[in-house]
C-alpha cells in the first residue's frame, strides 16, 4: 500500500495527481499540520520528524512511501532509507530537475530546500552550463495553509519573491515545495508566460507508475493530520474536490 506524506498539506497536490491518473487508488495521507511549516527548522529536527511521519505510515502498512515534501526530501531521505530498509521511498527532487527544461532555470522552496542546495547540485550534474537561480520564499507555506493563496497580498508577496527570477528571464521554474502549486495563479502572474513551470507530482508519478505499479491497486483512501481542524478539511475537500474529513494522528 501506499503511503503519503508531508509537513502539511502540501501533499496534497501528490494525491491530487495520483487520483488523477487512478481514482480509486488506495493509500493512507499524513499531513503533520501541528508541526508545520519544516521548511524553517534545523536539519536534525526535519530528520527527527520524517522519520515519526514514517514510522506512522509503516505502521498503517504502507510498504512504499511518497515523500511529498521537498524539504524531507532535500534533507531527510538517507534517513529514512536507513531507518525503514524494507519501505521504498520517492522523492520529489529527482523528478522535477529531469523535467526542467533550458540552460537558466529558477528555484523556488522552503529556507530549508533552497540552502541545502540540492537543486543546484543535480542541476549542475546534468549540464555544468546550467544556471540557477534560487529563492527561498518562507512565507508562501504559512499563505498556503491559512488558505490564503488568492489574495492580493499574496499576489504581492508572489512578485517580491520572483522578481529576481523574473528578471533573470529563465527558462523553466521549478515549485521546489509541494505547496506551491496551490497557489499557481499567484506565482505565474509574477513571471513571463513563456517559462515552463515544472511542479513535482505529475514528474513523480510518472515514475511511481514505472517503479511500484503494483501499488496503485485499488483501496481505502485515507487522510491523517496530526492537528486535524475544519479548516484543513475545507482546503483539503476543495483541493481534492472530494470530501475529506481527516482523522487525527499521534505519531511516536
Ligand atoms: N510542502 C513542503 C515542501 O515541499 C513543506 C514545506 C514546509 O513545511 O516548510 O517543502
Amino acid at each position: 500500500m501506499l503511503g503519503i506524506f508531508d509537513s502539511g498539506i502540501g501533499g496534497l497536490t501528490v494525491v491530487k495527481e495520483l487520483l488523477h491518473r487512478h481514482e480509486s487508488a488506495g493509500f493512507v495521507y499524513l499531513g503533520d499540520t501541528a508541526r508545520t511549516p519544516y521548511g524553517n527548522k534545523s536539519p536534525e529536527t526535519i530528520r527527527r520528524y520524517a522519520v515519526e511521519d514514517a514510522r506512522f505510515l509503516v505502521e498503517k502498512g504502507a510498504t512504499t512511501i511518497l515523500v511529498a515534501c521537498n524539504t524531507v526530501s532535500a534533507i531527510a531521505m538517507d534517513q529514512l532509507r536507513e531507518t525503514f530498509p524494507a519501505t521504498k521511498f520517492f522523492e520529489v527532487i529527482t523528478p522535477a530537475v529531469s523535467a526542467a527544461v533550458g540552460k537558466k532555470i529558477g528555484v523556488i522552496g522552503t529556507r530549508a530546500t533552497i540552502g541545502s542546495g540540492v537543486y543546484e547540485r543535480q542541476l549542475k550534474a546534468r549540464d555544468a552550463a546550467i544556471q540557477v537561480i534560487s529563492q527561498a520564499c518562507p512565507l508562501f507555506v504559512p499563505l498556503v495553509e491559512e488558505n490564503w493563496m488568492h489574495k492580493s497580498e499574496t499576489k504581492r508577496i508572489a512578485r517580491t519573491y520572483l522578481e529576481p527570477i523574473r528578471r533573470q528571464q529563465v527558462d523553466s521554474l521549478i515549485l521546489g515545495c509541494t505547496h506551491y502549486p496551490l497557489m499557481l495563479d499567484a506565482i505565474k502572474s509574477s513571471i513571463q508566460k513563456r517559462v515552463k513551470i515544472v511542479d513535482a507530482p505529475s514528474a513523480l508519478l510518472d515514475i511511481v507508475e514505472k517503479e511500484a505499479a503494483h501499488e496503485l491497486a485499488s483501496g481505502d483512501q485515507q487522510y491523517f493530520f496530526t492537528d486535524p481542524s475544519a479548516a484543513t478539511d475545507a482546503i483539503a475537500s476543495r483541493w481534492l474536490e472530494r470530501t475529506v474529513n481527516g482523522i487525527r494522528a499521534e505519531l511516536k
